[in-house]
């Protein structure tokens, strides 16, 4: 099958700065495709490059078979897109901006969008210019579901969102990708889409570092872990753990870095009066920085 998304050398500079460079990037079809960077680091621009809203400075980008530079108003009318920042005339209702919304592209089933109002809890009677920033966020998440798209392309799409709607949100994901979309969506924070994504791509300072399933970066990951005993640290049966990379302790705390999965720890530690773990959004960067302790072990490259 054809790939959803397939770019070829795409380039973007802003006079100065190189903000994507050359990048090769394969989303299959069907797939929940997480894109990871850090602030900076070229992902929406890669995105509106996708959409059709930007044009590259080389290189070609190919979106549901469609080259994106010839065909940018098919390509818009096919996807699904919530931008970063999403923007909506403030004067009109979510009802009547999604009405006009879905006028434009038809196919449109109402009830589907009262259902994702619903979903999220989203008063569609209410002014867009009146709502909060999370409730202004659903507005966009909805317009960009609601035609139903064989493609999402979704910039930062739990920003402002409570805990119990970014599940929901992921929920959604769930459901739309089992019904055969694919769904490509930003994030700077691995653990928000590692629940969802199958794949992740890392983009760095506009290059792409690694692609990896989330399996295999769960397995590299580098974590930071505080955990308390209720006595004495074990110091040696936490070093006598593969996957612990550091150990430093203070008072009863052992401040643990992680390489890879934690499930041998917490065997090797539940004998020993666990009093609490605190653990720490895993830093992408750390990622491939190849904590290994064991020499055999090649450190993971950065590509
Ligand atoms: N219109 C523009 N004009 C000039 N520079 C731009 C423009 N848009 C983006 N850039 C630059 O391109 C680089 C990549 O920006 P981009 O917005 O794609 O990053 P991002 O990964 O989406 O970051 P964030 O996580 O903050 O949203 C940055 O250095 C940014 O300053
Ligand atoms: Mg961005």
């Amino acid at each position: 099958m054809e790939a959803a998304v397939r770019t070829s050398g795409l380039r973007k500079a802003f006079r100065a700065t190189v903000a994507l460079q050359g990048l090769d990037l394969v989303v299959p079809t069907g797939a929940v495709f997480g894109y990871l960077g850090p602030n900076g680091a070229g992902k929406t621009t890669t995105i509106r490059l996708m959409t059709g809203l930007l044009r590259p400075t080389s290189g070609t980008a190919e979106v549901l078979g469609l080259d994106v530079a010839t065909h940018p108003d098919e390509v818009q009318r096919r996807v699904g897109y919530l931008p970063g920042r999403f923007v909506a005339y403030p004067d009109l209702t979510g009802a009547e901006y999604l009405r006009y919304l879905a006028a434009l592209r038809g196919g449109v089933d109402w009830s589907w969008v009262e259902q994702l109002a619903e979903r999220f809890d989203l008063d569609l009677g209410r002014r867009i210019g009146t709502l909060s920033h999370g409730n202004r966020q659903k507005v966009g998440l909805v317009q960009a579901f609601m035609h139903r798209p064989d493609l999402l392309v979704l910039d930062e799409p739990t920003t402002g969102l409570d805990p119990i709607m970014q599940a929901e949100f992921l929920t959604l994901v769930g459901e739309v990708s089992r019904a055969g979309a694919t769904v490509f969506l930003s994030s700077h924070i691995l653990s928000e889409v590692e629940a969802v994504a199958d794949t992740v791509a890392i983009l760095r300072a506009g290059v792409l570092v690694r692609t990896a399933t989330i399996p295999e970066l769960r397995a590299q990951v580098v974590r930071r872990w505080d955990v308390t005993f209720t006595d004495e640290v074990p110091v040696e049966v936490l070093r006598a753990c593969a996957q612990v990379a550091e150990v430093r302790v203070r008072d009863r705390t052992a401040h643990l870095v992680l390489a890879g999965s934690a499930e041998a720890l917490l065997r090797a530690v539940a004998p020993y009066g666990v009093e609490n773990i605190e653990t720490h959004e895993a830093d992408l960067t750390e990622v491939f920085l190849g904590y290994y302790r064991h020499e055999e072990e090649e450190p993971w490259p950065v590509a």
